[in-house]
């Protein structure tokens, strides 16, 4: 398995990692295994313990985050992963205005006296760190989903180390493409494959990684046991999305920027977020440790929430539907949920910008919030 040079740039690595050995005749892609077991005597042994084709796509990711990586079945099997290592009882930092279903999950946790939660302002640097004190893990989400707010990684992670406390970040917004938290000190990241590095919306996977041994082998105990492992072939498909994964981000957030920019101006929006304006009040503190601001866009609508679902069911090339990071502009008025934060207005509408050409996309855009007012 060829992991390359460790200096390469995330572009490069996209391209080249994971790939298995050249030699003559050998694949230039590596292949799907489609194997519930090995022959005994090798490192992997069983289906539920290793598969070349996920190690290809650990390697690729790995290489891109700068840890070694796991790759699980979903997300949200991934973030489990993490949660069921810590102990009964632990005391859980995580922000209020996240990813519902990490929400969701530390609530029931919560509620099951598993571990107890402090839901506090990820943007509020101060409010996270008083909150720090007997923590056990910090769980960072930057920037948040749906309201795009941003953490300041450096300070929140390096107050954590100095208070011995875990530090997970989910990175599936902002990507290893734009900040990688393992350099910055944190323990784990965590991505939502099924997002931008797969890129298609065709798979669902997720993938932890870590330069801890003993958290690498935790986590992998964690799959291993609670079975929450990939398939072969959404290992495969990833990997193949990964190609092109610094092209589409790359288009992705420059759409986004034009297109937050429009927004901002139109009559018919109240409200725009976005870390890449200027007049954003998570600007400064994103460009000071981010490359880029991504290509998710979360706006409120100068209506109610049944004008709000209308402009979502209006367009034509910005499909409704949930979900983010595929090649494809997709929107959803994201308290149609039951399971998203009450502090998310009624009316706001998260877009998940793709690759399409930028005027097409405003004009659908333009067109939807004009209609949803009729
Ligand atoms: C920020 C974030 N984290 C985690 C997840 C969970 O990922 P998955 O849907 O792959 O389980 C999502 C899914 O939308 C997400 O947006």
């Amino acid at each position: 398995m060829n992991s390359k040079e460790p200096h390469l740039r995330p572009e490069t690595i996209a391209i080249t990692a994971g790939r298995p050995e050249v030699g003559a005749d050998s694949a230039l892609n590596q292949p799907i295994s489609l194997n519930s077991t090995f022959v005994a005597g090798g490192a992997i042994g069983y289906g539920r313990y290793g598969n070349e084709t996920w190690t290809a796509l650990e390697v690729a990711i790995g290489a891109l985050e700068g840890g070694k990586t796991l790759s699980y079945s979903s997300g949200m099997a991934a973030i489990s992963a993490v949660f069921s290592t810590l102990p009964v009882g632990a005391k859980v930092v995580a922000s209020d205005q996240g990813y519902s279903g990490v929400m969701t999950l530390l609530g029931n946790l919560s509620a099951a006296k598993k571990v107890s939660v402090k839901f506090v302002a990820i943007a509020d640097t101060d409010q996270v760190i008083a909150a720090l004190d007997g923590a056990d893990l910090l769980w960072l989400e930057s920037p948040t989903n749906p309201a795009l707010d941003v953490a300041d990684l450096p300070t929140l992670i390096k107050e954590a180390k100095t208070r011995k406390i875990l530090v997970a970040v989910d990175n599936t917004f902002a990507t290893a493409l734009i900040q990688q938290p393992l350099a910055m000190g944190a323990d784990i990241v965590m991505n939502s494959v099924t997002k931008y590095l797969a890129g298609h919306s065709d798979v669902l996977l997720g993938s932890l990684s870590t330069n801890d041994p003993a958290h690498y082998k935790a986590l992998e105990g964690a799959r291993r046991f609670n079975g929450s492992i990939p398939g072969p072939f959404e290992a495969w498909l990833a990997l193949r999305g990964i190609r092109t994964f610094p092209l589409r981000f790359q288009r992705a957030s420059e759409n986004a920027l034009e297109i937050a920019k429009r927004l901002n101006q139109h009559p018919l929006v109240t409200r725009v977020r976005y870390p890449g304006l200027p007049t954003d009040p998570q600007h400064a503190k994103a460009k000071a440790f981010m490359r880029g601001f991504g290509a998710i866009v979360s706006f409120e609508y100068a209506g109610d929430a049944t004008s709000t679902d209308k402009v979502c069911e209006s367009s034509k090339i910005v499909t409704y539907a949930t979900s983010l990071g595929g090649v494809e502009s997709l929107w959803e008025r994201r308290r149609r949920w039951p399971i998203e934060s009450a502090s998310v207005p009624e009316t706001l509408i998260r877009l998940s910008v793709g690759c399409e050409d930028v005027d097409d996309l405003w004009a659908d855009i333009d067109a939807a919030l004009l209609a949803a007012k009729k």
